[in-house]
């Protein structure tokens, strides 16, 4: 059986590694992953890593892949390569400008409380929030090694730009999976798929030990600025911009960010500027998770769609992988690859 998966962003190399795990004792299987992008340039290496979902958008499928997600990450968390992995807990704080419903992650994230008044005096401007413990899994660390992961499996990384699905099918790829994020719609048209544009600034600001994240849930929502402390960088946001295709960093975003920034977390103004990154989010409704059975000529391939995972790409990845693997085995099982006890 042979599987080409095109992304090598989060979504490409964890599937790639949830079908090797169910499936690589089932039988021969080859794995290759095809992208014009590879780490540290993807969309998931520039993202801050925080696991939070946004708080009320995303259906109980969605919901249940957070949880998976951060419960897998959790177990990883004993493992002593949770370090090489770039994983590890992080708290913090979910401002709001008035009082909102709890959000649907309350009882997956650890110790998920209200704020108190005191801890609502540091932060003017708020008047309701939560704090709670959440997970960071930073893409510039953990692509690469999901990447050495593959690697010493045998999975194979070409660097290409893929420009249709029947060109890896002439190749002999018998089911095709597509984790190509934003610009999946370039191999087949999706309408509801959208860029959302954001730019962050990442500097050197080693006190800073708690994310904050505030919600405006009137009038400036794309905008709501965040302050996300990484291994080694915080990453200050944001911009959330739908339709918006440039990747270029734009000095007026910069200058915005950073003074609402500095008004939430005063300190900042000691802190040493590194670097802009911009990078597009695939916004979509929905994740598009889905099996399709595709006919060119007289090919007949398979192909399984993963993407579409907006801004919570790191949260979600692990459950969308599992899934993936799910109707990659339904493939099999068609095939006669393999039992129904095996799935
Ligand atoms: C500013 C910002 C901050 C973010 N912060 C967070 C956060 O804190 N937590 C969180 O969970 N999420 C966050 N996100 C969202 C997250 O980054 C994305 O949801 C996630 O990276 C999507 O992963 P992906 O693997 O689907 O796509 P990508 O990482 O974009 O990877 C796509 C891959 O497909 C390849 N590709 C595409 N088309 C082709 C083609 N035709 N041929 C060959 N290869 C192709 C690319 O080369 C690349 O390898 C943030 C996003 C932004 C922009
Ligand atoms: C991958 O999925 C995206 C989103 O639908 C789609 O636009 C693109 O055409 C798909 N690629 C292939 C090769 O099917
Ligand atoms: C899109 O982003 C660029 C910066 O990369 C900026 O100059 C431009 O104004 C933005 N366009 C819109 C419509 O926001
Ligand atoms: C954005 O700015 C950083 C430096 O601050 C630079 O490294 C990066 O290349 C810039 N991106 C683009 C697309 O110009």
């Amino acid at each position: 059986m042979r599987v080409a998966v095109i992304g090598a962003g989060v979504s490409g190399l964890s599937t790639a590694q949830s079908i090797y795990q169910r499936f690589h004792a089932s039988g021969p299987l080859t794995i290759e992953v095809h992208a014009d992008r590879f780490t540290p340039l993807t969309t998931s290496d520039g993202a801050a890593g925080l696991w939070q979902p946004y708080l009320y958008h995303g259906n109980a499928q969605e919901t249940q892949w957070n949880k998976e997600t951060f419960e897998h990450l959790l177990s990883c968390l004993r493992s002593p390569d949770s370090v090489k992995m770039g994983i590890f807990l992080q708290s913090g704080y979910n401002l709001c400008t008035e009082t909102a419903p709890e959000p649907s992650f309350r009882d997956t994230v650890l110790g998920f409380r209200q704020l108190s008044e005191r801890e609502l005096k540091m932060f003017p401007g708020y008047s309701f929030g939560w704090f709670n413990t959440a997970l960071m899994v930073e893409g510039r660390t953990y692509l690469p090694w999901l990447m050495d992961w593959l690697r010493s499996r045998g999975v194979r990384f070409y660097q290409r730009k893929v420009n249709s699905f029947e060109e890896l099918a002439n190749d002999g790829a018998e089911v095709i999976i597509n984790c190509s994020g934003v610009r999946s719609g370039d191999l087949q048209a999706d309408p509801e798929l959208q860029p959302g544009r954001g730019q962050v600034v990442k500097v050197y600001a080693p006190w800073l030990k708690h994310w904050i994240l505030t919600h405006h849930f009137t009038g400036t929502f794309n905008n709501s600025p965040y302050i996300i402390p990484g291994s080694d960088l915080v990453t200050v946001g944001g911009v959330f911009q739908v339709g918006n295709w440039s990747e270029q960093n734009s000095s007026i975003d910069h200058r915005r960010i950073w003074d609402e920034a500095c008004k939430l977390e005063p300190s900042l103004q000691h802190a040493k500027i590194v670097t802009d990154w911009s990078g597009l989010r695939p916004v979509r409704s929905k994740v598009r998770l889905t099996r399709e059975t595709m006919q060119v000529g007289p090919t007949t391939f398979e192909v399984i769609h993963n993407y579409g995972h907006g801004g919570y790409g790191l949260t979600i990845h692990r459950g969308c992988a599992q899934e993936a693997a799910r109707l990659f085995g339904e493939i099999l099982q068609q095939r006669g690859w393999t039992s129904r006890s095996q799935l």
